[in-house]
């Protein structure tokens, strides 16, 4: 049964968000608070139209490919003489469900690869290509016969932008500006020749580039201080080869909470760098003993959504080292890894990092995302790992045959707040949890597209619990509500044999007077659109 709201609880956040005198905005974007009694019933969201944190940057709903186990090959590139439909080699199934979810962005090569990566052995006529060992992902061989110029006519068909990740660790200076300029150089040099004989005649423009990767782990095991050093001196011939060209320099970020090593690095090469990244994993269990990706209890289901939680702590801590460090230089956050880390799927190469994806994935991908756009004014850009067949992926392949995940399904619920006007967005939701971990039953976020339309996305964490909620939002009398909801037991899963078990349907939404009603199922990510 639908309660009303008491018009004494309304009024103050119609108002301003002014609770008799005592400002809630310190709670919009930080925290949550504890729920009174009396109102257990109902949970309340409020969505404050007048205050917004700046734009959404589309970016946030990027990805990564990585040269590891069937990211790459097998999962977005099948090669340009493969049985399965392509155009020029890339899988037309794959390239068609990524373009459905608008990816932004996509990160290649790596990754540990990038960082024993010599772009040279991937270009040129394939026969003549270099074969290499993958040493960091199962030690197979890689045949370079997906490379720059493959990565780029990918990315041209996906309609997104290329982020290449240079390789700091293991290569020179010279290699990786020799690799803008033979990206990015319009005129006449040794390195446009050389692309120009390859058969691209125009520059592709590539605007992200990533020094390095994980520099403090397999991109070198560098101290922070001598990373920052080399991060200025790769930078310093890093350069755009026309006036506007758009070339933002990513800086390798920390591990989690590597504080020091934020602070190092941006002390010491904020002049050089426009960004930096943070890698931060949802892993439950240990590191030794992963769970499993479709068997845990439900103790290991609330400390999975706590780990990932802890995520907002990170990019608030990162923000303010950078803040305080780059000096008024505005250098912006780039989450270029993240995702749930679980056991390798039994019988698979554990090399290949394979997993699974149920619901308990498309609710660690919706609190991120919720994360990612309530922090839009110092994230600029974040990249799930990975695309296809690894880690927290979107798509999953078996030969010729394609899935989609619950974290597919979460991005394309999403996408209409790419490049949207943020909204702040308060919860007041009680703290539920097993095992001693607790979680918010509610996670939300919500923007304003260029059409005036409001989106809100929540996630009811509860996997027991179906939560009704009242949403506060001040839009026109005449304004229509629709939703769509993803749920199902956090197990829940798709195959091939059965690969529409978890999909979005539509959910029954009431909006009157600026009051929008649902009930939201247990263990479930809604998507209103308001308009
Ligand atoms: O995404 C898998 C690996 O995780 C990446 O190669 C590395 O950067 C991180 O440790």
């Amino acid at each position: 049964m639908w309660v009303r709201a008491q018009p004494a609880f309304l009024l103050p956040f119609q108002v301003g968000f002014d609770y008799n005198g005592i400002s809630m905005i310190p709670y919009l974007s930080n925290g949550f608070q504890p729920q009174r009694q009396e109102d257990k019933a109902m949970a309340r969201i409020i969505v404050n139209t007048a205050r917004s944190k700046g734009t959404i940057n589309r970016n946030i709903y990027g990805h990564f490919a990585e040269h590891l186990g069937r990211c790459i090959y097998g999962g977005l590139y099948a090669g340009e003489n493969s049985d399965i439909p392509n155009v020029n080699g890339m899988r037309a199934d794959v390239v068609q469900a990524l373009k459905n979810i608008a990816i932004p962005v996509l990160r290649w090569p790596g990754g540990c690869f990038a960082d024993t990566y010599h772009w040279m052995d991937g270009i040129g006529p394939k026969q003549e290509r270099k074969t290499i060992v993958n040493t960091h992902w199962g030690g197979v061989t890689e045949d370079n016969s997906f490379g720059t110029h493959e990565f780029m006519e990918l990315c041209r068909q996906l309609g997104c932008d290329a982020y290449i990740s240079g390789n700091v660790g293991s290569g020179t200076v010279q290699e990786l500006s020799d690799w803008i300029e033979y990206c990015n150089m319009g005129g006449i040099s040794p390195m446009s020749a050389l692309r120009r004989k390859n058969g691209q005649d125009e520059p592709w423009n590539i605007p992200y580039w990533g020094l390095g990767n994980e520099a403090w782990g397999c991109g070198g095991n560098m101290r922070a201080q001598y990373y920052a050093d080399e991060c200025r001196k790769f930078a310093t011939y890093m350069r755009s080869y026309a006036p506007g060209q758009k070339m933002v320099r990513i800086a390798c970020g920390a591990n989690t909470a590597d504080y020091h090593w934020t602070k190092t690095v941006v002390e010491n090469a904020r002049d050089q760098i426009d960004a930096i990244s943070l890698h931060y994993y949802t892993v439950p269990g240990t590191w030794e003993d992963k769970n499993a990706a479709t068997e845990f209890t439900s103790g290991d289901y609330y400390q999975t959504l706590a780990r990932t939680l802890f995520m907002d702590e990170l990019i608030e801590n990162h923000s303010r080292i950078i803040r305080q460090y780059a000096r008024g230089k505005k250098i912006g956050l780039v989450v270029d890894e993240w995702g749930t880390w679980f056991k390798v799927e039994p019988g698979t190469n554990p090399g290949f990092l394979y997993q699974q994806n149920t619901m308990r994935d498309a609710l660690v991908a919706s609190l991120n995302l919720n994360i990612f756009n309530n922090h839009c004014d110092s994230v600029i850009m974040a990249n799930i790992a990975q695309t296809v067949n690894v880690l927290q992926s979107m798509i999953l392949t078996e030969g010729a045959r394609m899935v989609l995940t619950p974290t597919y399904h979460v991005f394309e619920m999403y996408k209409g707040h790419q490049d949207a006007q943020q909204l702040e967005c308060y919860a007041q939701t009680a703290m539920i949890g097993e095992g001693g971990e607790s979680v918010p039953q509610l996670h939300a976020s919500a923007s304003r597209a260029a059409d005036g339309s409001i989106l809100v996305t929540i996630a009811n964490t509860s996997l027991t619990d179906d939560c009704p909620i009242q949403c506060f939002i001040d839009v026109p009398q005449t304004a229509k509500a629709t939703a769509r909801v993803l749920c199902g037991d956090a197990h829940a899963h798709n195959t091939f044999d059965a690969p529409d078990t978890v999909a979005p349907a539509a959910l029954e939404v009431l909006l009157e007077n600026g009051e929008l009603r649902a009930a939201l199922p247990p263990c479930s990510v809604a998507a209103f659109t308001i308009r």
